[in-house]
């Protein structure tokens, strides 16, 4: 599993935790974390880091997964849901992680930084790299999403 990840300045501190965390954790089973940037906590504008990430993620989930962090996590989300092959979440708990894979087959968490602990943003992340689409009904409504 590859994973691609990016932030402006409000999220620079929390990707490098991620970061750090992805790096150490066997059970993930990641070969890859690309890193798009940004690299310091200057200020910066989060579509510039979020379009070449997005242009980078392959369709199939069971390849890669996004992450995304900015102030909010509203900003990298609406810039990513631009790509017709983005399904990006904007996630504040574990539950809505979860769902975001299971019903969505969401291929981009999306965290507001600034609105979030750190171990719940580890946790977020934990499920959303582990849990499966479930399918079924929530088939037909992932592909009426793309117009
Ligand atoms: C940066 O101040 C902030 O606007 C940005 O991180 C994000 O929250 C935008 O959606």
């Amino acid at each position: 599993m590859k994973i691609l990840i990016a932030s402006d300045h409000a999220g620079f501190t929390l990707k490098e935790v991620i970061k750090s965390y992805l790096a150490g954790c066997q059970d993930l089973k990641i070969n890859d974390i690309q890193d798009f940037g940004t690299n310091s906590v200057a200020s910066m504008d989060y579509p510039d880091v979020v379009h070449p990430l997005c242009k980078a993620l392959p369709d199939n989930p069971s390849e890669a997964l996004g992450i995304l962090i900015c102030g909010t996590g509203n900003g990298v989300c609406m810039t990513a849901n631009k790509y017709s092959h983005v399904r990006a979440a904007l996630c504040w708990n574990e539950e809505i992680a979860t769902l975001a894979r299971h019903h969505n087959n969401a291929n981009i968490l999306c965290l507001p930084a600034r609105f979030i602990e750190k171990e719940t943003a580890l946790k977020m992340i934990t499920v959303f790299l582990n849990a499966p689409f479930e399918g079924g009904r929530h088939e037909n409504r992932v592909r009426k999403i793309t117009r």
